[in-house]
């Protein structure tokens, strides 16, 4: 398994809207495993694809908090949405920033599974949140466009300034909770 570079908050290519995998092959099942790899070295419960500049509808994600339920969205749709639910949300193309977003409670998804096969499945919570989350990854939104544009300008400037730092080898503050 390979850790691939996480693209970072304004990296345009962040912006890219994935295409359909629509076939599940070996290549693609590396890529699945290479997700896996990069998000759990990087403390995260979710990745997306396009996050690692792979413009495919592909997510992964395990909020489990100890590695045991890791699960695979190939082409995720969102088929139903109901209630509301505000939470702090981080992102790991957006290190050390957090606020807060509001979602749906629950929603009903269709998608593709690591074998290929089609699945619907409700999921509510932390994990509902969290596939919304990836899928507009997918569609190249980050949770920082919830935000006002003084709040994303601030986030920009500090994660410019915290890059500067890192390459004067300077180390910055660890993530506080987990960032998807
Ligand atoms: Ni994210």
């Amino acid at each position: 398994m390979t850790r691939l570079t996480i693209l970072e908050y304004p990296d345009p290519r962040l912006r890219t809207r994935a295409v359909p995998v629509e076939r599940v092959d070996a290549g693609l099942l590396r890529l699945v495993d290479d997700l896996f790899e990069t998000m759990y070295a990087a403390n995260g419960i979710g990745l997306a694809a396009t996050q690692v500049d792979v413009h495919r509808r592909l997510l992964v994600v395990d909020v489990s908090g100890e590695r045991s339920d890791p699960r695979v969205f190939i082409d995720p749709e969102i088929l139903h949405r109901e209630g509301a639910i505000t939470g702090q949300e981080g992102c790991l193309s957006v290190p050390g920033y957090y606020d807060e977003v509001e979602r749906a409670e629950r929603i009903r998804v269709r998608a593709l599974g690591r074998d290929g096969r089609p699945f619907e499945e409700e999921l509510s919570g932390l994990l509902a949140v969290c596939v919304q989350h990836e899928i507009d990854h997918l569609d190249g939104r980050l949770f920082v466009d919830y935000l006002s544009e003084l709040k994303r300008q601030r986030v920009r400037i500090r994660l410019e300034k915290e890059r500067r730092q890192r390459a004067d080898g300077q180390s910055t503050a660890p993530a506080r909770v987990p960032a998807i």
